[in-house]
């Protein structure tokens, strides 16, 4: 089964997050290939309808048609499969992860003329700044009817794009919750990323020590995923609760504890997914000994955060940290004294930031 991802502003992370996304769904990535924000994989078993909702970093998923050398792609893009509408009017685009673009493109015209639809080829006229600063193409028209890529050059992929994030509904669950706090909050695309990052299930049990108004626990919801979330402060619980009440989850999968996270004691949890407090929200750039401070605050706080639950918990812990814009750099955390204070060990570390941003964020992936 081959399938292309088209992944959204920060392509290290949404690999990362595709790659254990799969790994947790024992439905291991066979082979890759990217290009771009092109990524082309293939796995054991077909994916669900529904599998873009579970990613916090991909923008479409696209199923692969035909594949092989240029002229079997040529001679094999299919007839039928190409259009689902009725009618014979059809806006299309073509994504660009190739050199023989003009030559699929060429065909692809042929075939629609012989087929008698006025296809209308739209550019990709969008854009989207990646994280590094490049900028890729996006559709931009919504009177799309039909996307479809082609990738690779020696062996290409040909195929149509069948999944698209739903941008409405996560920006109506974002923006409609009763209670919402702007600068503290995390967004669902990155709070689903940290979640799949962790590598829990649906029906295990995933625990937030800084929960806020819950929006990684919504997202873990969602998932059929369990959750315990804890907040030192009250007015966080309280509006996590009116949040998850919002949502009708089910209360019986869900405890909001409202204590100090380095004291608080749990059962058992799988895995951690977190948004520690990453310190002021700075409006100039600060200097390198204030910096300091807060990433050496920072890291006090999720040493005493850990060691509390590390025993509780079976698989990964993932916690976002600050990176901080100091000069032209940024700086992080120690990393390094974190995990000699807690025994952990270090999976990855991604950076996840846009260039305006004075504190963005260091994403670690750690487990015992
Ligand atoms: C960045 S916010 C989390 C935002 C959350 N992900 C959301 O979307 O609302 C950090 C939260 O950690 C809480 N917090 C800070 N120190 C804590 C501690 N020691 N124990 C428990 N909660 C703590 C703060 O009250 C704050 O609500």
């Amino acid at each position: 089964m081959k399938y292309l991802f088209v992944l959204g502003r920060n392509i290290e992370l949404s690999k990362a997050e595709v790659f254990s996304y799969f790994e947790k769904a024992k439905n291991p990535v066979l082979e890759s290939e990217i290009d771009k924000n092109g990524l082309l994989i293939e796995v054991a078993n077909p994916l669900e309808n529904n599998s873009v909702d579970f990613f916090g970093g991909v923008i479409s998923i696209g199923k692969v048609l035909v594949s092989g050398n240029l002229n079997e792609v040529l001679n094999g893009i299919p007839k039928g499969d190409l259009y689902s509408g009725t009618g014979n009017k059809l806006n299309y685009t073509l994504w660009d992860f190739s050199k023989n673009y003009g030559e699929i493109l060429k065909t692809l015209k042929e075939k629609f003329r012989n087929e008698k639809l006025k296809a209308t080829l739209k550019h990709l006229t969008g854009n989207v700044k990646m994280q590094g600063g490049k900028n890729f193409e996006i559709p931009s028209s919504k009177l799309i009817d039909e996307e479809y890529f082609v990738f690779g050059e020696e062996k290409i992929y040909f195929g149509k794009i069948s999944q698209r994030c739903d941008y409405s509904s996560l920006e109506k669950r974002d923006m409609k919750k009763p209670v919402r706090r702007e600068s503290l909050a995390i967004s669902p695309r990155v709070a689903k990323i940290l979640i799949n990052l962790s590598g829990i299930k649906s029906d295990e049990v995933l625990l937030d020590p800084f929960c806020g108004v819950g929006a990684i626990l919504q997202e873990a919801l969602i998932q059929k995923i369990k959750v315990i979330g804890i907040d030192k402060d009250k007015n966080a619980i309280s509006g996590a609760r009116q949040n998850l009440d919002w949502f009708k989850f089910d209360k019986k999968d869900y405890e909001l504890i409202n204590e100090d996270s380095s004291k608080a004691k749990i059962l058992e949890a799988n895995a951690i997914a977190t948004e520690p407090d990453l310190g002021e929200t700075l409006k100039k750039i600060p200097q390198k000994k204030d910096a300091q401070k807060t990433l050496e605050k920072f890291e006090n706080l999720i040493v005493k955060i850990i060691n509390n639950f590390k025993n509780k918990i079976s698989g990964r812990i993932v916690f976002t940290s600050p990176y901080i814009r100091v000069g032209k750099k940024r700086v992080k955390c120690d990393i390094e004294k974190i995990l000699e204070k807690t025994g952990l060990n270090l999976i990855y570390e991604i950076p996840e930031f846009r260039e305006n941003q004075i504190v963005g964020r260091m994403i670690y992936v750690l487990d015992k």
